[in-house]
């Protein structure tokens, strides 16, 4: 997977996309990161301007629409394959792992980050997507691009230890993780589930699926919506609701 990201701080990248598990395989060429300075392609002029003042006035600058438009023109032909587009922006939809294992499908994306105030409204056009990280403001869309690419990575082919690590994380069929336990069995008091030391895989993976739908019920109701098709009959019992029926307030 080739990744491109537009920024008008690049440096922000390498000491994340370097580190561990995201420098390891983007050494070994699960994927290729290129990460542009925007001010490559400013106006002319000393400043290298990529922002300016909002029309109609208000706090803070915005970013213009021709550098960024020439930078995502530039940034495509770079490659043959054509770049999946998307804007980071607080406006996006919510970004999620579903949307993570969407994005890994594909063979290229172009990671659009805003900065200052946000960006003119025509900047919007160049997107395929818009996401967002959170109901929250950040002061850029660099951390949420790394967000983005970090939790694409992952699911790449040859990323995790073992091939099938990412399918039993949190959100990968819907609901939360069970809890996971380590050595030692017992700790001040707190001991590790006895089921767990049994070495009765059947047994096991019934009980962490058990605690999967107890835990996603107890912290994430809104999640049991959309995993309600996947829960047998007893697992929606477990849930709170009636067999036939989902709990409320999901
Ligand atoms: C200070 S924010 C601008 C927010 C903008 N004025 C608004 O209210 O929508 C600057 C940039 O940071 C990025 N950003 C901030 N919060 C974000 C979030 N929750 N998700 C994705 N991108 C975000 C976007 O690229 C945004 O253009």
């Amino acid at each position: 997977m080739r990744i491109d990201v537009i920024s008008v701080l690049p440096d922000m990248f390498e000491p994340v996309m370097g580190a561990s598990m995201l420098g390891i395989a983007r050494r070994k060429g699960v994927f290729e990161l290129h990460v542009h300075d925007l001010r490559r392609w400013a106006l002319p002029g000393v400043h290298r301007q990529v922002d300016d003042a909002p029309y109609g006035g208000g706090a803070g600058m915005v970013l213009r629409p021709e550098p960024v438009f020439d930078a995502v023109e530039a940034v495509t032909k770079l490659d043959d394959r054509p770049p999946y587009v998307v804007l980071l922006t607080p406006q996006g939809s919510m970004f999620s792992e579903g949307r993570a294992q969407q994005i890994a499908g594909l063979p290229r994306l172009l990671l659009i980050c805003g900065r200052y105030e946000g960006f003119d409204e025509r900047i919007r056009s160049l997107a395929d997507s818009e996401l967002s990280v959170g109901d929250y403001v950040l002061t850029g869309g660099e951390l949420p691009a790394m967000v983005v690419i970090d939790s694409v990575v992952r699911l790449l082919p040859g990323v995790l230890g073992g091939d099938t690590s990412a399918d039993e994380d949190s959100f990968s069929d819907g609901l939360l993780e069970y809890p996971q336990y380590t050595r030692p069995s017992s700790f001040r008091g707190m001991p590790v589930p006895e089921v767990l030391l049994s070495g009765d895989h059947p047994k096991v993976d019934a009980w962490r699926r058990q605690q999967s739908v107890l835990r996603t019920a107890a912290r994430r109701p809104d999640l049991l919506d959309a995993a309600w098709d996947g829960l047998t009959r007893t697992e929606r019992e477990l849930a709170g609701g009636a067999p036939d029926r989902k709990p409320e307030g999901s």
